[in-house]
């Protein structure tokens, strides 16, 4: 591939210190992301995949090495423009789904559109979009509790794309699901880093769903290592 890495890790060291116990989370944890790719990040409860992806979208820092994500120095970055970086460039999705309950689906994908100050019709077009997008246009106005969880994480998918961001970061979107459900929804997100043009790292332990990835990093105690794509 000819294009710049749209995420760039390098020599990142993690360590949880909590009274006289030590976790190193992540050791020395290097590779890059190119703009398009869906990348997985395999590996077991508690080798690290939370941890990295925490520090790649900005939500804590490392205790050495650095994170670029679409030329911005992530780590050495202050928290108001972490909150822009947060706003604009990343996108998150999360086991949880992470949905409002008091909000409708479309009010919740418009969320970071209100945040970012975007005019109303522009947004009223986008969600109606998001939502077609992820094919709940008939479900617009339904709440969470409404929702199936493969719905919900369908609204929560389409809220991450709002601010069409360059790098999606979702972590264990299908932790919550039942298979089928759960394929159904890694199917969607390959489908839209194509249709979208976004870069995925997506978080699981799900043997079954890596199959779809471009690329497979596999993490153990924080040590991190290119996959071969077949094996599972
Ligand atoms: N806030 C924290 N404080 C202390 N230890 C933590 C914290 N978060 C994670 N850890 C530890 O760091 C390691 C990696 O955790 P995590 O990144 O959550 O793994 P995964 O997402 O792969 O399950 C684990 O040993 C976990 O117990
Ligand atoms: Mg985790």
């Amino acid at each position: 591939m000819s294009s710049e890495p749209l995420v760039v890790v390098e020599g990142v060291r993690k360590v949880y210190r909590t009274g006289p116990k030590e976790v190193v989370a992540l050791r020395e944890v290097s590779f890059e992301a190119f703009p398009g790719e869906l990348v997985a990040i395999r590996g077991r409860s508690g080798s690290g995949k939370t941890t990295l992806l925490n520090q790649i979208g900005g939500l804590d820092k490392p205790d050495a090495g650095r994170v670029v994500v679409a030329g911005h120095e992530v780590t050495s970055m202050a928290e108001d423009a972490l909150l822009g970086l947060r706003r604009d460039v990343v996108g998150f999705v999360f086991q949880s789904f992470g949905l409002i309950p008091v909000l409708s689906a479309a009010e919740n994908v418009g969320v970071p559109m209100r945040l970012a100050r975007t005019p109303v019709e522009e947004r009223e077009k986008r969600i109606r979009m998001l939502l077609a997008l992820v094919g709940l246009e008939q479900h617009a106005n339904q709440r969470p509790y409404e929702l199936s969880g493969g719905q919900r994480q369908r609204v929560a998918i389409a809220r991450s794309l709002a601010n069409r961001p360059r790098l999606l970061v979702a972590d264990e979107p299908t932790g919550q699901l039942d298979s089928q459900t759960g394929r159904q929804i890694m199917q969607l997100l390959r489908a839209l880093v194509r249709s979208e043009g976004v870069t995925a790292l997506v978080a699981t332990h799900d043997p079954g769903l890596i199959t779809l990835a471009d690329r497979v990093l596999e993490i153990s105690d924080g040590v991190l290592r290119e996959a071969a794509l077949q094996e599972s």
